[in-house]
């Protein structure tokens, strides 16, 4: 046991062992199973114990590209998100052991290889892992800096129910669609401008998240074994669902306080929205793969965590539910554009 966080030994390691435990997680504590999975004791301990002796090196920059900021954000197409969440839900679900999950990364990739087609300097490849669903990454090489890596990344997987997850229909509207879509369309503004960075750019869908974040978890261990010089991670995980006071909080918990703060200028400086910080509570989406590798990393989210969308991992998780409508996810664009542009410098 750890500060809220167990770690349990599964002597039957079989679907239904894990839907179980899932259930007991999602009926005592309220969450929606989270949890990680790890092949071995000493790698579950070792995530414990760096969850515990965390420390961040954040540099934040100083913001100096307000004008260049300012051009890319009237380039934001509401049409578009909507457009890529549309094509992205038509998939019958996501899973990351069903063929609809492997066509739809195929779908993804190709989108963003015509996206940068005119690029030399742009590349995308596959991250291939133990399970059918590959991740992918897309890599904007910096022209002075290319050994610093700036990261943008959420999870492309969806999920629903608990029973048949492989022929479930689970079109993960917000989650993930919408991150995707937001990253997708920060992508697409970068690529009109023509933004050639200093340091490298990585844009990342992730595989396997809705079962124990299998694909962040994979490349953030590659990175860190690699000695990849990451200078700041953000996660995009459900952007699209609008309520309460809040138009965006900030994660605090398993991210990077100085990477935070950063993040709350930005908002202030160029998105213009009300937000807040809240918690998760719990390893609840990739940025935690990477912050249990020490990388920094920073997760804005939808709304205040405790008024989130109660549709996701449903089938009902659609666009209907974010009122037919793609404007949210704009915000986030915003604050991706100036992430990318300010850090890479
Ligand atoms: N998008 C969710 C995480 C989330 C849900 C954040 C609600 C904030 C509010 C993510 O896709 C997810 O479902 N995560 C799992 C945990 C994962 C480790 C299996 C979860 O929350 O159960
Ligand atoms: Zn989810």
């Amino acid at each position: 046991k750890g500060d809220k966080v167990s770690i349990l030994e599964l002597e039957d390691f079989s679907e239904e062992t894990v839907l179980k435990i899932s259930e007991y997680v999602h009926q005592n504590f309220h969450r929606c199973s989270g949890y990680m999975l790890h092949e071995t004791e000493e790698e579950a301990l070792d995530t414990l114990n760096s969850l515990a002796q965390y420390r961040d090196v954040f540099i934040a920059p100083e913001l100096s590209n307000g004008d260049y900021i300012r051009d890319a954000i009237e380039l934001i197409s509401e049409q578009e998100i909507e457009g890529t969440i549309n094509a992205l839900s038509s998939f019958n679900n996501r899973y990351y052991r069903a063929q609809t999950g492997v066509d739809s990364q195929a779908f993804l990739k190709n989108l963003w290889t015509n996206l940068a087609a005119h690029r030399s300097d742009v590349s995308v490849e596959y991250f291939n892992h133990s399970f059918p669903q590959p991740s992918i990454i897309l890599t904007i090489e910096g022209t002075t800096n290319p050994e610093e890596v700036v990261i943008l990344g959420g999870h492309a997987d969806s999920i629903a129910g608990y029973f048949n997850r492989q022929g479930a229909r689970a079109p993960g509207v917000d989650d993930n669609a919408s991150g995707i879509a937001t990253i997708t369309e920060t992508l697409r503004v970068l690529m009109k401008k023509e933004f050639r960075p200093a340091k490298t750019i990585k844009l990342m869908a992730y595989a396997g998240e809705e079962v124990g974040l299998l694909g962040s978890k994979d490349i953030a261990n590659d990175f860190k074994k690699k000695g990849i010089k990451v200078v700041g991670v953000m996660q995009l995980d459900m952007t699209g669902f609008k309520t309460g006071k809040w138009d965006l909080s900030l994660i605090s918990d398993y991210t990077s306080k100085e990477m935070n703060t950063f993040l709350a200028t930005l908002v202030d400086t160029y998105v213009n929205v009300q937000w807040g910080y809240s918690k998760c509570g719990y390893a609840c989406s990739d940025h935690a793969s990477w912050h249990k590798n020490s990388f920094p990393a920073g997760f804005p989210f939808e709304a205040h965590s405790d008024e989130h969308n109660k549709a996701i991992h449903t089938k009902n998780d659609t666009l209907e539910t974010l009122g037919g409508r793609a404007n949210h996810p704009m915000h986030f664009v915003k604050l991706a554009l100036s992430y990318l542009v300010e850090m890479s410098k």
